[in-house]
């Protein structure tokens, strides 16, 4: 059987072009599954999942949740809120006491950069990484490439524009990686305040007018601006943010062309998008959350084939 060709998932970084299609080709017969009338295999019986949330999620968490419940693997979950984290325990700690429990995977957001990669190195577990800080989000990213793949065909030579808050986003930089592994072209969008100063060098180019980045696109991937990493003000207004770059029905029944709406969630209704587009024919918002679960389920699968038992 065709194995991932990585140890964890950390980063899309690490992944191989053929690792995506492995994961694609695996979510395809998930996502059958999850449609039958008994959305349930069971893979994983003999595996057991511990979902780490250092930091607020909805969806991430969720989605990890019903993938796991969906391969009958044993689920823990843990939410550092309600946890020994608050009376001064340290993530090593905190893992090895869940560890010593007998888990095999490690589903962990994190706040930190690298959280993920620093618990692989310290830990005898496969990781997951659901999200570190601003860093890669890498099941967001392959959620929306198979998004993309299923509305489109394909994700050689499309082109993609990520607007929006790119400088604190970790999805960014994810679908950065995982759209140019598979030849699409990506371009993003935002105020110069909220665009990395490295962006360049990772080949993608800037447009800071909205239209034309809409003209140039198939794909428009929305994020919202992550108020919650800021300590300063990047733009004057948010007023003024969503007359800029907020994308509303106006501006793209003005394309000429009809265009694939995308986002991670949660959305900011109002602010990068009206809600008559987030609800559209052009949206695919809830396709990806559908989506997620059978990508995650691939994922999951495909980690525990190298457990050893
Ligand atoms: N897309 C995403 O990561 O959403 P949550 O923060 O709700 O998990």
């Amino acid at each position: 059987m065709a194995e991932l060709s990585v140890e964890h998932l950390l980063g899309i970084k690490y992944l191989k072009e053929k690792d995506i299609n492995l994961i694609f080709k695996t979510a395809d017969h998930f996502k059958e599954v999850i449609n039958r009338p008994i959305k349930k295999v069971p893979s994983l019986r003999d595996i057991t999942i511990a979902n780490l949330f250092f930091e607020n999620s909805t969806r991430t968490k969720l989605s990890f949740e019903l993938a796991e419940k969906r391969l009958s693997a044993d689920v823990i979950n843990f939410s550092a809120g309600q946890s020994s984290v608050k009376k001064g325990e340290t993530l090593i700690d905190t893992v090895n006491n869940i560890l010593a429990m007998k888990v095999d995977i490690v589903v962990m957001r994190h706040a930190s950069v690298g959280a993920g990669v620093f618990l692989s190195r310290h830990v005898d577990a496969k990781i997951i990484n659901a999200g570190d800080g601003t860093h890669e989000h890498p099941t967001q990213a392959l959620l929306d490439s198979y998004s993309i793949r299923e509305k489109l065909g394909n994700v050689k030579g499309k082109k993609i524009v990520i607007v929006g808050d790119i400088l604190h986003s970790r999805v960014a930089l994810s679908n950065i990686y995982a759209l140019q592994l598979q030849g699409a072209q990506v371009k993003v969008c935002g105020p110069t305040t909220l665009i990395p100063k490295y962006i360049s060098s990772l080949g993608v180019e800037v447009e800071t007018n909205l239209k034309k980045a809409l003209e140039w696109c198939d794909v428009a991937n929305v994020l919202r601006v992550q108020n919650e990493r800021m300590d300063i003000k990047y733009f004057p207004s948010t007023r003024e943010y969503t007359q800029l770059f907020g994308i509303n029905q106006d501006i793209l029944d003005n394309l000429g062309k009809k265009i694939v709406i995308m986002h991670p969630g949660p959305i900011n209704r109002g602010v990068e998008i009206t809600s008559d587009v987030a609800d559209s024919n052009e949206s695919i918002i809830l396709n990806q959350v559908e989506n997620g679960v059978a990508v995650r389920m691939a994922v999951i699968y495909l980690l525990a084939q190298q457990v050893k038992r």
